[in-house]
């Protein structure tokens, strides 16, 4: 275990057995809709990755970067598009993939965007659900896990851009942002 993590929170194990289970549901949901899913860069990719390869329908994929927290354990409150999808949504039944809803800002910002460009549906999976931290009333389709009010880093998830390659989810020991 790397040493700037206090405990593993969510094994490999776990968070491979919670995507399995997503994955079937999905696939029942999305049978015969072509969905375009979308990876909310950067903290989902790892996510996106092992999830698509469990959904068994047909789909299309495209990739957005947004930002909000920067180098920071809190929200700015101001989401950022750093990279636009290259395709259109229009009339396109959207799953939007995310590892983590907090504050709620970021996916309450991204689904008025994309129902504004005329999504036909507009659903959400996420990892990890962190109720606490809501600002915004938003509630995710799918979710992997509820998680505690703590500050969780690995598989895909970073702090200050670190952490993301961690193969768990794990606890970040508080003196290393508290400093
Ligand atoms: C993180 C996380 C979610 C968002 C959740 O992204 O990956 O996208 O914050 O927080 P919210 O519900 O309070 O908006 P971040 O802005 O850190 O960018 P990153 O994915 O590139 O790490
Ligand atoms: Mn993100
Ligand atoms: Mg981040």
């Amino acid at each position: 275990m790397q040493n700037d993590i206090q405990e593993v929170l969510i094994s490999e194990e776990e968070l491979s057995t919670k995507i399995k289970e997503l994955g079937a549901q999905l696939s029942r949901e999305y049978e015969g809709k072509n969905p375009l899913v979308i990876c909310v860069l950067k903290g989902a990719f790892i996510f996106m990755a092992d999830l698509v390869k469990t959904i068994t329908v047909p789909l299309e994929i495209d990739f957005m970067a947004v930002s909000s927290y920067g180098a920071s354990t809190k929200s700015s409150g101001v989401v950022k598009i750093v990279k636009d999808l290259d395709v259109s949504v229009e009339g396109r039944d959207v799953l939007i993939v995310e590892d983590i809803i907090d504050s709620g800002l970021t996916l309450s910002y991204l689904i008025e965007l994309l129902q504004n460009r005329n999504a036909k549906s507009t659903k959400v999976v996420t990892l990890f659900d962190k109720p606490t931290g809501r600002t915004v009333d938003l509630k995710a389709d799918y979710t992997g896990f509820t998680i505690p009010d703590a500050f969780i880093v690995g598989y895909g998830l970073d702090y200050a851009e670190h952490y993301r390659n961690l193969p768990y989810i794990g606890i970040l020991k508080p003196e290393v942002y508290s400093n």
